[in-house]
């Protein structure tokens, strides 16, 4: 059986959220907080931007908004057991790589537990496990097919056979691969494995739609992280968003830092969630899948790349493999791009089941032309060398 007080941390657990005066009162002449009272040095900033004051710490108009949005898009509405997500099944992250090392230090037991990654995937995971001395296992994604699906039987074995995990981590899509998991692989996992949570990254997902979120409203061992800085294009602004069973969010709530999102992100924030912006997203997303799959049939139709692109299409880039795996070539194809072109892609060659591999985000129409063109024809001098 599932019990959260076994895998959060005892201290994390048992954790009082820090009060300020203002969680009682918010009106008045407010001299409780230690501000300055005259306002923001820069003039131009005057005293009607308030941001002199700190920030809410709660963020409650943008989580209700957000909530409602991915209840009605989800797919698991109808599931029994599902119910509806409210904002007290929230947390907020500075981007989803504070939330990331939020769910790692409210967990694991420094020097001694453990999380499990799914290569090839986002570095943070182990960055962050680093950074909170936790060690890190990996159960490979099957690469050989190139499905880059979860390899369910051998993750749940893993999982089950060392107590010491803590947390797994399922990139959905995947960066780099580009592959949404399967929904039925991602369940087996929260049905066959109760002593951990199961952490998915949905950063790209609204790029294919089918997001976990409201699973968390079934599965108390879910936790599901998203982002406003892909889809909804506001990378600057910082604000990723975790979703959980309310016990869950309380306690991560209770141990983020209390001003950690800042007034300006707030406000983006909150404009970003109204409905035609909302349906503004929706359409850029749209608009860049389309692009994706004129960029991946350019590419793929070169001399010297793979015929069949490496991964999905499921985010808002693509991999694509340079002369048969040749990552020779392809870090030199990486270099000459940024170099002399003045187009920066990623070289992901060293990463499992990306032999020669670059990885390219898709950007704007003039923008991919230009990638296809230079491209092609450095490719073709690096071919004849
Ligand atoms: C899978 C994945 N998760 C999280 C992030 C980080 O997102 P954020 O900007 O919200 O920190 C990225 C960024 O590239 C990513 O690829």
């Amino acid at each position: 059986m599932f019990d959260l007080q076994k895998i959060v941390r005892p201290k994390i657990y048992s954790l009082e959220p820090y009060r300020c005066a203002r969680d009682d009162f918010t009106e008045g002449i407010l001299l409780d907080a230690n501000e300055n009272a005259h306002g923001p040095v820069p003039a131009e900033l005057d005293i009607d931007s308030q941001l002199h004051r700190y920030p809410d710490p709660h963020q409650l108009q943008f989580k209700s908004a957000m909530a409602a949005y991915r209840n009605r898009t989800s797919d698991f509405k109808s599931v029994e057991g599902v119910k509806d997500l409210t904002a007290d099944n929230m947390c907020l992250g500075v981007g989803s790589d504070e939330s990331i090392d939020a769910i790692i230090r409210a967990t694991c037991v420094p020097a001694t537990e453990k999380i499990l990654v799914m290569p090839p995937t986002y570095s943070m995971y182990s960055v962050c496990a680093n950074i909170n001395d936790v060690e890190v296992v990996q159960c490979p994604l099957i690469v050989d097919d190139n499905s880059f699906q979860v390899d369910t039987e051998r993750a749940l074995a893993m999982l089950n056979a060392d107590p010491l995990i803590k947390l797994c981590f399922i990139t959905s899509p995947g960066n780099p691969t580009g592959v949404r998991i399967e929904a039925e692989r991602i369940i087996s996992i929260l049905e066959g494995w109760d002593s951990g949570l199961v952490v998915v990254d949905e950063a790209y997902i609204d790029f294919c739609g089918g997001s976990t979120a409201q699973l968390v409203t079934k599965y108390p061992n879910l936790v599901t992280l998203q982002t406003l800085s892909k889809s909804f294009g506001l990378a600057g602004i910082r604000l990723g968003m975790t979703y959980a069973s309310a016990d869950l969010a309380r306690i991560l709530n209770a141990m983020k830092a209390p001003y950690n999102i800042s007034s300006m992100t707030s406000d983006y924030a909150l404009t970003a969630v109204q409905n035609d912006n909302l349906k503004r997203m929706e359409e850029t997303a749209a608009k860049m899948n389309k692009e994706q799959v004129r960029l991946m049939k350019a590419l793929t139709a070169l001399d010297g790349v793979q015929d069949q692109y490496v991964g999905g299409l499921d985010a808002n880039f693509i991999m694509v493999r340079i002369n048969g795996g040749d990552n020779t070539m392809a870090k030199e194809l990486y270099y000459k791009l940024a170099t002399v072109s003045g187009v920066v892609v990623r070289f992901r060659g060293t990463e499992l089941g990306c032999t020669g591999c670059l990885r390219v985000t898709v950007g704007t129409e003039e923008e991919n032309n230009k990638l296809i063109a230079e491209f092609e024809k450095t490719l073709a001098a690096l071919m004849k060398k």
